[in-house]
């Protein structure tokens, strides 16, 4: 029987929130719910549809026409828009530019921030991303608040890029990062900031395991 245990991680882009909440999720057996993938699939929905950010009318009916769902295959993030696999897409620079601008939008977030509490009903979740803490479950158990230097956050996003993104170099993922930073750290609602009663984790010199032993020595009083 879940006890309804809610672990909120947000913190910076690429600064290991996914791999942390993967491996917790996996080891404690709670369900893993990547809030950012339900930002770019809204994203690539809005580019493939050429949306028009000002205009609310348009946006309203594509929210509409999106729906979203998770599929889950040994932890790993699997999401379908409208029935159509897109985590690998979400993922590339097109999306990755345009997400914060799109995730900035009210709209956008009343009607993602509705649909993550729904799936947090009753059930032991782990979610990332910038709100977590502070406005989709402001009372969960357990908050964390991911950091890193971003000279090492670049490193670690640009290995993931290159595979799939050749062309693309560190100083462009470094200036990526930076300017989703910015943007999701300044702007008006529900900007990316530590819920008070948030745990510090700054990664910069942690290895994936350690990490993992820090935040289940957070969990575990929760457990018993
Ligand atoms: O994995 P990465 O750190 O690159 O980012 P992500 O978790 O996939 O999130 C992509 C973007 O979605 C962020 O830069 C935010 O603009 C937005 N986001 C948000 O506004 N609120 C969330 N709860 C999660 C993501």
């Amino acid at each position: 029987m879940d006890k309804n245990i809610v672990v909120a991680i947000d913190g910076y882009s690429s600064c290991g929130k996914s791999t942390l909440a993967k491996a917790l999720a996996k080891k404690l057996h709670f369900i893993y719910i990547d809030s950012g993938a339900m930002y770019r699939a809204v994203t690539l929905y809005f580019l493939r549809n050429n949306i028009d950010l000002t205009n609310h009318d348009q946006i309203a009916q594509a929210l509409k026409n999106i729906h979203l769902n998770f599929h889950s295959r040994d932890y790993q993030t699997h999401i379908l828009l409208n029935d159509e696999e897109v985590s690998d897409e979400i993922r590339l620079m097109p999306v990755t530019e345009n997400v914060s601008s799109i995730a900035a939008l009210h709209e956008v977030r009343v009607e993602m921030v509705k649909q993550q509490q729904r799936m947090g009903r009753s059930k032991n979740i782990i979610m990332d991303g910038r709100d977590i803490g502070t406005v989709v479950f402001p009372n969960a158990q357990v908050k964390l608040f991911m950091t890193a230097d971003p000279k090492i956050r670049a490193e670690r996003r640009y290995k993931e890029v290159v595979i799939k993104e050749p062309h693309i170099s560190l100083e462009e993922v470094f200036e990526s990062l930076a300017h989703r930073d910015y943007q999701d750290t300044t702007r008006a609602e529900s900007p990316l900031t530590r819920a008070e009663d948030a745990i510090i984790l700054d990664n910069t010199d942690l290895t994936p395991d350690e990490q993992l032993a820090f935040a289940i020595s957070k969990v575990e009083p929760f457990l018993k």
